[in-house]
């Protein structure tokens, strides 16, 4: 895991796009967020500032102790913890949340699932890997991208196409906030 996906107490390492975000949604604090997956925390103990409960999902069961920890050291109890594949199983909190945070971690046939799962009106924070080293051949192309985007108001958008060898189909890496506006069939 590198240096920037551990926990990180200042925030310095989380993005600028969610934190400003964040920072001009005062009804956030009575909402729910889910984190997926939440790594050892680095975006969950700021999501934990500003919503009433955040709920982080890993596969990493190492990840989520460190997490633990952290919430006594930090006195920070808005947090809950479970392990779980996302590829294979979606959290039962879910379809409620109100946010969700997928950071760090792209997986075309996940995030539609996600999208088909969770309820009208829901925000979405979406920021896949970088087009660095071979990510490229995980993140979606212009075609998969749109049809993602599709029935989602868009509230930010910024993408970079990765020059990637001789791809045809060239592979995107993108951060956006999106709101879910109507409900797709699963
Ligand atoms: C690059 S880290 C990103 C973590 C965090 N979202 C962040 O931005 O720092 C990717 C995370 O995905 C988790 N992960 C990988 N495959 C997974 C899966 N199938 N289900 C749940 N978590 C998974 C890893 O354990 C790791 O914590």
């Amino acid at each position: 895991m590198l240096k920037e996906h551990y926990f990180d107490p200042n925030y310095q390492y989380t993005s600028k796009i969610l934190k400003n975000y964040l920072k001009t949604q005062e009804g956030f604090k009575k909402k729910i967020c889910m984190d997926m997956p939440s790594g050892n925390g680095r975006n969950i103990f700021l999501l934990a500032l500003h919503f009433e409960h955040v709920y982080g999902v890993d596969i990493s069961q190492k990840y989520l102790d460190e997490i633990e920890n952290y919430k006594s050291v930090y006195q920070v109890f808005n947090i809950t913890t479970s392990i779980l594949d996302v590829t294979k199983n979606t959290p039962i909190t879910l379809s409620s949340a109100d946010f969700i945070c997928i950071s760090h971690f792209y997986d075309f046939t996940f995030l539609h699932k996600v999208k088909l799962s969770i309820k009208v009106g829901a925000k979405i924070y979406v920021e896949t890997p970088s087009c660095r080293g071979g990510n490229y051949f995980e993140l979606p192309s212009k075609t998969e991208l749109e049809a993602f985007l599709s029935g989602f108001k868009i509230i930010f958008y910024k993408n970079n196409v990765c020059n990637s060898d001789n791809r045809l189909n060239k592979s995107i890496s993108f951060t956006a906030i999106l709101e879910k506006k109507i409900n797709g069939s699963k």
